[in-house]
């Protein structure tokens, strides 16, 4: 598989301007800091988050910062109007996890998105004010500030509010990616006004200011959830539902509420696994896999080896098979979680394996081709001087979202109603089949394949890892854990090296470009792994930016796939 070559971080510019146009062809040295470490997709989001630790606050309160900052620089995903989990081990070992998903609005209705003929009409769960769902970031921030955090709302919420009245100087990723989007922010008068710069596109070094976001985070900051889900910002995301077509009310609003949920817990060769549980599917389908995994040397068969590709995408065919059956809400669907991570049922699931040949996913329709659109959603990784661990993803969806921006309030909404199943075993955007367990519901959370997941060694957290990228967050989330445990890789090598996905339907085996050798390759087509597809590296797998305890401190990562990330304090 891919080589990796590392560079010392006093190359970090450098190296960003070299990664915008080859990403693929270096790997930048993990940071190093004996005092913490914040990693994620915005380099100015990941220096709130190593401020906060700096003037002693714990890993928490680090990530509700973060959470809140990527609002406002990262808007592709980063979001208040979207959703997100938190998974938390805390140094005394206490494990949580946070759920705010959003909630389908009272008034959907099961066929929402399907015609008088029972066909899901193209785009409404995506593009339009009907995609958007209870939005339940803020509220999630804050009960878990609350919780866990030591510092005031007013000091997390701060430096998002002055990022987005004062303005930051925007990167080149970021410029082009508000420029790729003008033609569907313009359909909307309040996004196109945000996105562009007077209706001409931003460009690199232009400061981006968000005057409307800057008051609704300074209504939170006064006001913690009534000053979101009541008042002006409710108002506003009513009113512009109203004028749209959407559904959310005022009831809808108030009525939000996170859920603390126990956290999937796994084990794998000695490594405790805490990963977040149903609504996503995310900790159940990593655990499931690893526990069909650790019955086979894997570090003998050794990494990229056709082999263990064979081994690991059979056991990615299985797991997403059940995810379709099994997965949903489950406060709405008796999700069988302990059978599902239960090691006696991996055995049994696996019996059916041939190292010899590949299975066949099951004759079902198929999914649509690789999206052409990059899926976003965003996760980043927090461990304090403590050892107090956050693994936070959080997400619009697509890329940002709806598009749709509740005019007043610089807020975008989410489309995530597209991750229901809309009509049995029919694709949604990520090629993904559901069935009664993923059917809407007013109310009802939608099924995630968010992965936010910490590994712990020995009483410590030693991994937090997770990624954005749709349905290949959970086999993202695999490898990153199979080459530290496994393979023995440094966090930059386990980051960076090239990855595979395979999620039953469609049955394909998608690759970043060079990600298998030519032999190796062949090898799997002579198993039957005969669909084999190359995808761009940086484009449909998602990043992965994670943090490690290492000898005396703690390394973090920004995934070279992304541009803009950073790990620091740097
Ligand atoms: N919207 C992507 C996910 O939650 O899986």
């Amino acid at each position: 598989m891919r080589a990796v070559r590392k560079v010392h971080h006093a190359a970090w510019l450098l190296v960003v301007a070299v990664l915008a146009g080859s990403v693929h062809a270096i790997a930048p040295e993990a940071e190093f800091s004996a005092g913490g470490m914040v990693a994620s997709r915005s380099k100015v989001a990941s220096e709130v988050g190593a401020d906060i630790l700096a003037r002693g606050g714990n890993a928490v309160d680090a990530a509700v910062a973060v959470g809140f900052a990527l609002a406002v620089t990262y808007p592709s995903a980063g979001n208040l109007g979207g959703g997100g989990f938190m998974v938390i081990r805390m140094a005394d070992g206490t494990v949580a996890a946070n759920d705010h998903r959003e909630k389908a609005p009272l008034a959907a209705t099961r066929d929402m998105y399907l015609d008088a003929d029972g066909n899901v009409v193209p785009e409404l769960s995506t593009h339009s004010h009907l995609a958007v769902g209870v939005p339940g970031s803020v509220a999630g921030l804050l009960d878990v500030l609350e919780k866990y955090g030591t510092m005031s709302r007013r000091e997390v919420i701060a430096p998002a509010e002055r990022l987005a009245r004062q303005g930051f100087e925007l990167d080149l990723d970021t410029a082009r990616s508000f420029e790729r989007r003008m033609p569907e922010f313009a359909r909307y008068e309040a996004s196109a006004a945000i996105f562009s710069n007077n209706g001409s596109p931003f460009a690199r070094g232009d400061v981006f200011r968000q005057k409307d976001l800057g008051q609704a985070l300074s209504r939170i900051k006064r006001s913690g959830r009534d000053g979101f889900y009541k008042g002006r910002t409710a108002d506003l995301i009513v009113a512009e539902m109203e004028r749209g077509g959407g559904l959310i009310t005022h009831e809808d609003l108030a009525g939000y509420e996170s859920v603390w949920r126990q956290p999937v817990l796994g084990s794998y060769r000695g490594h405790d696994i805490i990963s977040m549980p149903p609504p996503s599917s995310g900790g159940v389908l990593v655990v499931q896999m690893l526990n069909m995994l650790e019955a086979y040397d894997v570090a003998a068969m050794g990494y990229g080896s056709a082999r263990l590709v064979h081994h690991m995408v059979e056991a990615e065919r299985r797991a997403y098979a059940d995810r379709a059956e099994h997965l949903g809400d489950p406060d709405f669907y008796d999700v069988p979680v302990e059978r599902l991570i239960n090691k006696a049922y991996a055995r049994q699931r696996f019996a059916d394996f041939n190292p010899l040949a590949a299975s066949s996913s099951a004759d079902i329709a198929p999914g649509k081709a690789v999206p052409p659109e990059s899926p976003d959603t965003t996760h980043a990784s927090v461990i304090d001087k403590d050892g107090n661990a956050v693994s936070y993803t959080t997400t619009l969806n697509l890329s940002y979202g709806s598009k749709i921006v509740a005019a007043g309030t610089g807020v975008l909404l989410n489309n995530e109603m597209d991750d229901f199943s809309a009509k049995p075993d029919t694709p949604n955007f990520y090629g993904l089949l559901g069935r009664e367990a993923n059917a809407i519901a007013p109310g009802k959370r939608m099924l995630s394949s968010m992965t936010p997941t910490i590994v712990a060694k020995d009483g410590k957290a030693l991994l937090v890892t997770g990624s954005p990228g749709g349905s290949t967050i959970i086999t993202t989330t695999l490898q990153v854990i199979v080459n530290v445990v496994d393979h023995g890789m440094d966090l930059s090598d386990a980051v960076s090296s090239a990855r595979f996905h395979h999620q039953w339907q469609p049955d394909r085996v998608i690759v970043e470009q060079r990600g298998f050798s030519p032999d190796t390759r062949q090898r799997l087509e002579a198993l039957g792994h005969t669909n084999i597809v190359e995808m761009p590296f940086g484009r449909g797998i998602g990043d992965a930016n994670s943090v490690m305890a290492v000898e005396g401190g703690f390394a973090g990562m920004a995934d070279p796939r992304n541009a803009g990330g950073a790990a620091g304090p740097r």
